[in-house]
């Protein structure tokens, strides 16, 4: 049994990851400032579970109250750390934002776990850092942080480079940044999703506001890419998924320093999202096609042998079984909002 610490666990990721660590028997805390969560999160993990998981509502960066929560519930044997902030477009109009946040809260959190003596880290990256290299499947080892678009990017893989000098002063630590692709899905209660503040970037939640009526049609940017049907193609991995796969990493502990890709290793285009999400709604998906995003690459996918050799732990979801569970979540979660 591992006593997990987990930060940002009110969130999408984190909510999911909670559920994952109850169910294989861990003991998890959390702490989150509900910028980014819905108020009825951890009222619903309590719901799903049947079990009221001790929660600490603030920022992360307060280390005098995260030290004391510690002081009162623990001791903890590692942390994963998922706050911070995500939204790439925001990012860019608020850099000192996002620079003070998500890498203020990991050097505060480095130093309540060196207080308490906490060894094992967890942290939350992202394949932002593969930049704009075309080399896919991305892997591991190649080179990262060139042509990152973004400041949300770069905080990611400055972090990565912190964590990996301070893994390398420290022995005791044991570091593992996971490397997410595309979250999707939605945990199969229908209880608890992806539920964006304002009108969301990325794609499924915007087919997913199609589908329930919230939004027009999709707007495909750009069908001119070196793609099987020309539209930006990416890594779409259940949540559930992504979930299990903190759990393997919190429970085997890797020495040192390890960055592992969180993916399904399966390409898909944004058109077979469409389509994808269409057969489990029931629906035609209504979208019109309009030029490319800045910033955007043409392919983006998943290495996953690492997480396989290292972990143990593949994805077992498919795209469809993501859309049929996010489009649960739509219909369950617009019950809910009523209520
Ligand atoms: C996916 C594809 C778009 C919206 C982002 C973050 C990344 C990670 C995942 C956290 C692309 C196309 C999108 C739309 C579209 N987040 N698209 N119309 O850009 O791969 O990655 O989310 O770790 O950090 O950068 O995700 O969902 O925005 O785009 O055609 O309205 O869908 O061009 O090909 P992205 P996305």
């Amino acid at each position: 049994m591992v006593r997990v610490l987990l930060t940002g666990g009110a969130g999408f990721i984190g909510s999911h990851t909670a559920l994952a660590l109850l169910e294989a028997g861990h003991s998890p805390l959390i702490v989150d400032d509900l910028s980014n969560a819905h108020p009825d999160s951890i009222s619903r993990i309590a719901q799903i579970s049947g079990v009221a998981i001790p929660a600490l509502i603030v920022d992360v960066r307060d280390e005098a109250a995260v030290s004391g929560f510690l002081q009162e519930h623990g001791p903890v044997d590692a942390v994963i750390h998922l706050a911070g902030l995500k939204a790439v477009g925001e990012s860019v109009a608020q850099p000192e934002r996002y620079y003070d946040v998500n890498i203020g809260s990991t050097l505060a959190l480095l130093r309540v776990m060196k207080k308490h003596e906490i060894h094992n880290l967890v942290f939350s990256s992202s394949a932002t850092v593969y930049g704009a290299s075309e080399n896919v499947p991305h892997a591991e080892d190649a080179h990262v942080g060139h042509g990152i678009s973004n400041p949300y990017g770069k905080t990611k893989h400055m972090i990565e480079e912190i964590l990996r000098d301070v893994s390398a002063a420290d022995e005791q630590l044991r570091i593992t940044a996971l490397r997410y692709f595309n979250p999707v899905g939605a945990h199969p209660s229908g209880l608890i999703g992806e539920d964006p503040r304002g009108v969301p970037n990325n794609l499924m939640p915007i087919v997913a506001r199609v589908a329930s009526g919230a939004l027009d049609s999709v707007v495909v940017f750009g069908d001119d890419y070196p793609t099987s049907d020309g539209t930006g193609v990416r890594d779409y991995i259940h949540v559930q998924d992504l979930a299990q796969g903190h759990v393997r990493a919190a429970e085997r502990a890797l020495p040192g320093f390890e960055a592992i890709n969180l993916g399904t290793g399966v390409p898909a285009s944004v058109l077979d999202v469409i389509r994808e999400y269409g057969a489990a709604a029931g629906l035609n998906i209504p979208y019109r096609v309009a030029k490319r995003r800045p910033g955007d690459i043409a392919v983006s996918y998943a290495d996953v042998s690492k997480a396989r050799a290292v972990l143990d732990w593949q994805a077992k979801r498919t795209l469809a079984d993501a859309c049929r569970d996010d489009w649960a979540w739509q219909q369950n979660g617009a019950k809910l909002r009523q209520a």
